[in-house]
């Protein structure tokens, strides 16, 4: 084909990001380099699993918070982040991603096979299982779950606070969410959302019941699958419910929060248009 001559269009960065001699100032601030040096209180294994999780994995590119140079934290206790619309959890609670409550086999069969039990990963994650996970050997994936399962399990402030709504708001919303729940949801996980053939239990899992809602909302607008894995090669998937306004998204994700035994705070219908 002949060269044809093409003016490139000029970049629309903002004034300061566009002055590339400061991204040496946001180094010098924010990056270390270094090599991974073994802690001597702890085995090969965990050391390896430290070195992929920190390092090669980029794990906590996602799952750690960012200050707002959007440099990562690092250390001990740092809350998850937002990336693509979906909230990546902390590791250092086993009330978001964190692995401290689960047995080895179910957390190498989550990072291995994408689904594990009732826990599956859905959105950004999904990507991570299918792409790179799947085809790690299974001494990496014992060695980054044994880092991880060691962390410590601490409470871990929700990034959004959840809005106070009045009891009378919310007794109209369970209405509303028992409603929808019925029509659109209990077909796949069940009567008593202890989950079916074709989906996972929704009483005591733990994207229904995290403090940030953010990811409840996105699986129930947009749907999805898991990845296909060799362990789980035909995964089933959930519907979109984008047909559902705000409103009824919000009255059914505060309806699942609050029965059969789940108690997590109820969603308020800004808190949903907010993550369109
Ligand atoms: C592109 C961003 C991104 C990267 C990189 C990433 N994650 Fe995630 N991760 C997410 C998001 C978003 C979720 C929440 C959705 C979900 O639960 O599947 C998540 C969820 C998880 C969960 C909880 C899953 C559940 O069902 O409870 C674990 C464990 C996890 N990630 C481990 C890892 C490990 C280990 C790595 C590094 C190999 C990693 N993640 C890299 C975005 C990411
Ligand atoms: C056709 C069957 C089907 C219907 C209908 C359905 N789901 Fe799902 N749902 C699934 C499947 C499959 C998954 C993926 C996880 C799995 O493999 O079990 C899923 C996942 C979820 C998750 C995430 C669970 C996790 O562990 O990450 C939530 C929350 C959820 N559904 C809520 C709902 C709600 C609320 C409705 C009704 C508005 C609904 N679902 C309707 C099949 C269904």
């Amino acid at each position: 084909m002949p060269a044809v001559e093409q003016e490139l269009p000029d970049h629309r960065l903002g004034s300061l990001a566009s002055r590339r001699s400061l991204l040496a100032v946001w180094q010098a601030l924010f990056f270390t380099p270094g090599t991974y040096e073994a802690n001597p209180q702890h085995d090969a294994v965990w050391n390896r699993g430290a070195y992929l999780v920190e390092g090669l994995g980029h794990c906590m590119a996602c799952h750690a918070e960012r200050n707002r140079f959007g440099a990562t934290r690092s250390g001990q206790n740092i809350a998850g982040d937002y990336v693509q619309g979906w909230y990546a959890p902390s590791f250092f609670s086993s009330r978001e991603a964190g692995l401290q409550t689960w047995s080895q086999e179910k957390s190498a069969a989550l990072l291995q096979h994408g689904k594990a039990g009732d826990a599956a990963v859905l959105g950004p994650m999904a990507d991570i299982v299918y792409d790179s996970l799947q085809h790690l050997s299974d001494d990496d994936i014992h060695a980054m779950v044994s880092y991880l399962r060691s962390l410590p399990d601490t409470d871990i402030e929700p990034r959004r606070r959840p809005l106070r709504l009045s009891q009378a708001r919310v007794d109209t919303m369970l209405d509303v969410g028992r409603q929808v729940y019925d029509r659109s949801c209990k077909d796949c996980h069940g009567r008593q959302g202890r989950g079916t053939e074709a989906a996972a239990a929704l009483a005591g899992n733990r994207t229904v019941l995290m403090a940030d809602p953010t990811n409840l909302v996105n699986t129930i607008r947009y749907g999805g699958y898991p990845p296909s894995t060799e362990g789980n090669p035909r995964p089933f998937g959930m519907p979109p419910f984008n047909d559902l306004s705000d409103a009824e998204i919000a009255a059914v994700a505060t309806y699942i929060r609050q029965s059969w035994g789940n108690d997590a705070a109820p969603v308020a219908t800004s808190h949903v248009r907010q993550d369109n």
